[in-house]
């Protein structure tokens, strides 16, 4: 049942932080199918294209206990990286703040997270521009920035500035306890 972490957790927030740096806890993890038992993970690093049975398994559960607060993992899900982050209630405050701003792709950050649950941020961590990877941190509005072409998303991961055209991505998911979610 255990999921493995394969990178080094930091706190986005600290002070002087390298940003290229700073963000994330290296997570891969995929649940089994129906009725199986564990869960099997390998390096987020891992660029191989997934296996035909890898893109079979259409959802993974985490264990959210091994985020703290100001963090988040990187899972790996279908290919794709999946951001699970645990946000402070300060960028909770600043994404709610503008739900009223003039966005791109308008969305209340309470229609992005579970209802009571909007400590826990749940996207795909590809830019919606050409699909690389954003990190925490950096960008002007608090959230994610994309390097590729300077895409900056917010704490609610709503596209706020740059050429991507819509917010990071949120997954179906579900809370199988106050401590599990499944995804997809
Ligand atoms: Fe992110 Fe172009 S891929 S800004």
């Amino acid at each position: 049942m255990a999921d493995t972490v394969t990178g080094a957790t930091s706190d986005p927030h600290a002070a002087g932080d390298d940003p290229n740096r700073r963000d994330f806890i290296h997570i891969a993890a995929i649940a089994a199918a129906a009725g199986a038992v564990g869960t099997l993970a390998w390096p987020f690093i891992d660029q191989m294209n997934p296996s035909g049975d890898t893109l079979a398994l259409a959802s993974i559960e985490f264990d959210l206990t091994k985020v703290a607060e100001g963090q988040q993992v990187v899972l790996k899900w279908r290919g794709k990286p999946l951001f699970v982050r645990y946000r402070t209630p300060a960028e909770i405050a600043a994404a709610v703040k503008d739900d009223n701003a003039d966005l791109r792709d308008p969305q209340k950050d309470e229609d992005r997270h579970k209802p009571g649950k909007a400590e826990w941020l749940v996207v795909v961590g590809t830019c919606t521009h050409l699909g690389c990877v954003p990190t925490f941190g950096g960008g002007d509005y608090g959230g994610w920035f994309c390097p590729c072409h300077g895409s900056h998303y917010d704490t609610s991961g709503r596209i706020r500035k740059g050429p991507a055209p819509l917010n990071l991505a949120v997954p179906d998911y579900d809370f199988l306890s106050d401590t599990k979610v499944k995804i997809g």
